[in-house]
């Protein structure tokens, strides 16, 4: 299939994009590289932002394209609370000139790289599709304000949809050719392991929580099985699943205290930790109900046990040391 796929220099965008040239798809990447790798690319890259309106229909004028993969968004929640415009600006804007491009260039499928964090914080666990959109950032309301306008394009034209809801993604490329390479970086598996790698102490926010360990419980998927995720949606998006929105996490979490456990046994470095003050907002757990996407997408979470997380991590983090 040909393929558009928008962040594809960025961490999950560029594991997926690998998956699909495996798999015989024709890919062409589009990102303005602000937090995405060049080098990540192995296929036709276009530099370009997505809230340049006029040189993206420039740059893609007369092409066809089967399916869009639309993963480029700043995606920092923090970041978003101070700075709301750069995010409505690119998620929204951005978003909503890629959709005016698929109708011009009459491309009729989107997957969208939706997030968990639309859901804010859960009412019940585990999360379903269904579960209250309280989100608790301009970035997770960007999200959920992008699937409104998507749920409108796909009455109004000739587009179908495909929302993706990740938890957590973590780990990295399989080969350890490609992984997490964020600046900054916010996520804990990356955090920690750089301090493991430094000798540097690493603290983790909150032991009080009502958790058997105290320690936070997050829903961690392996961004192997995302990508696996995306052909899935997008063979499915060729037959009778259209327009409809799916979880995608293991349905089990993982608390900040297994995480470095097990950091510790696989590394064999004894990391020091500490722990801090809860961090404001930081509920004590979250995880999916993963049944939708088991059920009608075919989607069966193989590398998303601790272990294989932190060791392909760790293969990857240290290879980013040698770079
Ligand atoms: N990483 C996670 O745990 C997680 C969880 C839920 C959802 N998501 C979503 O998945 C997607 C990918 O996440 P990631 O962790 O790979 O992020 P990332 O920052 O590594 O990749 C995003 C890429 O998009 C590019 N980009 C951003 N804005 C752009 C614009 N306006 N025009 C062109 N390119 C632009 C960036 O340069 C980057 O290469 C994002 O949409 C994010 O919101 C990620």
């Amino acid at each position: 299939m040909k393929i558009l796929l928008t962040g594809g220099a960025g961490y999950i965008g560029s594991i997926t994009t690998k998956l699909l040239l495996e798999k015989g798809h024709e890919v062409t990447v589009l990102d303005n590289l602000e937090y995405g790798h060049k080098e990540a690319v192995t296929c036709p890259l276009v530099i370009n932002d997505l809230t340049d309106k006029e040189n993206l229909f420039n740059s893609f004028k007369g092409q066809s394209f089967e399916a869009v993969i639309h993963f480029a968004a700043y995606a920092l929640a923090g970041e978003s609370m101070q700075n709301p415009y750069k995010y409505f600006r690119a998620n929204i804007q951005g978003g909503l000139n890629l959709l005016e491009l698929m109708k011009e260039l009459k491309i009729p499928s989107i997957i969208f790289s939706s997030t968990c964090a639309l859901y804010g914080t859960p009412d019940k666990l585990p999360v379903t599709e269904n579960s209250p959109k309280h989100p608790e950032s301009v970035y997770g309301e960007s999200k959920l304000m992008f699937e409104t306008i998507l749920n409108w394009y796909s009455k109004l034209y000739d587009i179908n949809y495909i929302n993706l809801r990740y938890f957590n993604a973590c780990g990295a490329a399989l080969d350890a050719s490609l992984g997490e390479n964020h600046n900054p970086e916010t996520h804990i598996i990356p955090l920690a392991l750089k301090a493991a790698k430094s000798n540097a102490e690493f603290t983790i926010f909150g032991n009080d929580y009502p958790t058997p360990d105290g320690t936070c419980i997050r829903d961690y998927i392996h961004v192997q099985d995302l990508a696996i995720a995306h052909l899935q949606a997008l063979e499915k998006l060729k037959g009778d699943v259209k327009n409809d929105s799916f979880n995608l996490g293991t349905g089990n979490g993982y608390s900040n205290k297994q995480i470095v456990d097990t950091i510790k046994t696989v590394t064999g470095i004894d990391l020091k930790i500490k722990y801090g003050p809860r961090r404001p907002g930081d509920p004590p757990k979250i995880y999916a109900d993963n049944i939708k996407a088991k059920t009608i997408l075919g989607f069966n979470p193989q590398y998303s046990d601790l272990e294989t997380i932190i060791k392909t991590a760790w293969e990857w983090q240290k290879k980013l040391s040698s770079i």
